[in-house]
């Protein structure tokens, strides 16, 4: 596993020590993500192999992973996984556990992709914030909001949608971008330095929604290639 160091230059992520803190620090003075950094036990290499091929996305639950017949180092991964979606539970949240070994992409990618490959934000209707932790595989990505500019707002991208759309640039057109989730999605700048969420690492970061005090933070899903490890992720 490489090391994994947080951008030092980027004043919107905050470093955590603790769940608790984690849990109680506001998205404040635009810092729109929070990274409890952490290392992981060993045996997550055993967890994937034990699961076995698979197509697409697969939830993990607890019962089959307390079943895999895994070594003490294994033991220990699963163990690490289940204590994380517990600490989510408890505060009534509804976390997931997925093994991915590759997203759909879009059938008929138009002038903006809308899967989650593509940088973009989560939106919610009220506040609400995305957890994230990747336990294997590649990890997700973050874009410095300073160096994301939402596709919608690139000229020819909003020409090509003003046509698709037919009428003239108005509020109409403004909910049909939100209906097709268009106006979630950026385009990293020409010198934009993505950063990786690191392997392990819990991440609370922000949405957009209406009231949100800070802009959400920008991430995607890495590109999972031919022959690259499943990833296993908890998000919720
Ligand atoms: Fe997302």
């Amino acid at each position: 596993m490489s090391a994994f160091s947080l951008p030092t230059d980027y004043p919107r992520i905050r470093r955590v020590q603790s769940f608790a803190e984690l849990l109680a620090t506001p998205f404040a003075a635009g810092v729109n993500a929070l990274c409890w950094e952490r290392t992981l036990p060993a045996g997550f290499p055993e967890v994937v192999a034990h699961l076995g091929p698979g197509e697409a996305l697969v939830t993990l639950d607890e019962a089959r992973l307390r079943a895999l017949p895994v070594s003490a180092p294994a033991r220990a991964a699963i163990k690490f996984m289940l204590a994380d979606q517990q600490l989510l539970r408890d505060q009534d949240l509804d976390p997931v556990l997925n093994c991915i070994h590759g997203y759909p992409r879009d059938e008929e990618p138009g002038p903006v992709p809308t899967d989650v490959f593509s940088f973009h934000a989560d939106s919610a209707p009220v506040p609400a914030d995305t957890w994230l932790c990747t336990y294997h595989g590649p990890a997700s990505e973050g874009l410095r909001n300073e160096e994301a500019h939402r596709r919608v707002d690139l000229p020819a991208t909003r020409a090509q949608l003003l046509t698709a759309f037919g009428r003239a640039d108005d509020a109409d057109f403004r909910v049909f971008l939100q209906e097709n989730c268009y106006d979630l999605h950026y385009a990293p700048a020409p010198d934009a330095r993505p950063f990786s969420f690191g392997l392990g690492n819990l991440w609370r970061i922000a949405t957009d929604y209406p009231t949100s005090p800070v802009p959400p933070c920008v991430h995607r899903a890495p590109a999972t290639l031919p022959g690259d490890p499943p990833r296993l992720l908890l998000i919720s």
